[in-house]
C-alpha cells in the first residue's frame, strides 16, 4: 500500500473512535514485517488518565498475538487535521522498532518519518 492509502484507511479507522469526552478521534495502521495489517482507534474513559490512544490500542493488539516486527505506522486524526504521535507514543513504539516509518500530516502535507527522527534519545532499559 501507498503512504497516502495507509494513510486515508488510518482515517477511515478514526472515524470509529470511542471518544466521547474529547471528540477528537483518531486512527491508526501498523504495518507488520510480513505486510499484515493491525489498526487502532483510541479508547476513552470517564478516568481521562485511563484513555489509550490509537497507535498503542494498534500496537497492542498486534504485540498480543504474538507481533514484533513492524516497518510502519499510519496516523490520522478524525478532523483531518495534523497529528503525529504523541510522546507516550513515540516511546512505547521505539520499543519495538526504533526505525518505524511513521506516515501523518504535518503542516497539511502526508509526511513519513523514521520514529528515530521524531523522538531523540529515546529511554532504554
Ligand atoms: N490521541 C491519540 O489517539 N493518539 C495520539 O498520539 C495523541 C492523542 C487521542 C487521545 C485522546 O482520546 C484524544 O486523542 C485527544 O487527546
Amino acid at each position: 500500500m501507498t503512504d497516502r492509502e495507509l494513510y486515508e484507511m488510518a482515517l477511515d479507522v478514526s472515524k470509529k473512535a470511542y471518544a466521547p469526552y474529547s471528540n477528537y478521534g483518531v486512527g491508526a495502521v501498523l504495518v507488520c514485517d510480513d505486510g499484515t495489517l493491525y489498526t487502532g482507534f483510541n479508547i476513552e474513559n470517564a478516568s481521562f488518565g485511563a484513555t489509550v490512544c490509537a497507535e498503542r490500542v494498534a500496537l497492542f493488539k498486534a504485540v498480543s498475538e504474538g507481533r514484533r516486527k513492524f516497518t510502519a505506522i499510519a496516523v490520522a486524526s478524525a478532523r483531518e487535521e495534523n497529528c503525529s504521535p504523541c510522546g507516550i507514543c513515540r516511546q512505547t513504539l521505539s520499543e519495538f522498532e526504533p526505525e518505524l516509518l511513521v506516515i501523518y500530516k504535518w503542516k497539511d502535507e502526508i509526511v513519513k518519518r523514521p520514529l528515530g527522527d521524531i523522538l531523540s534519545d529515546s529511554f532504554v532499559m
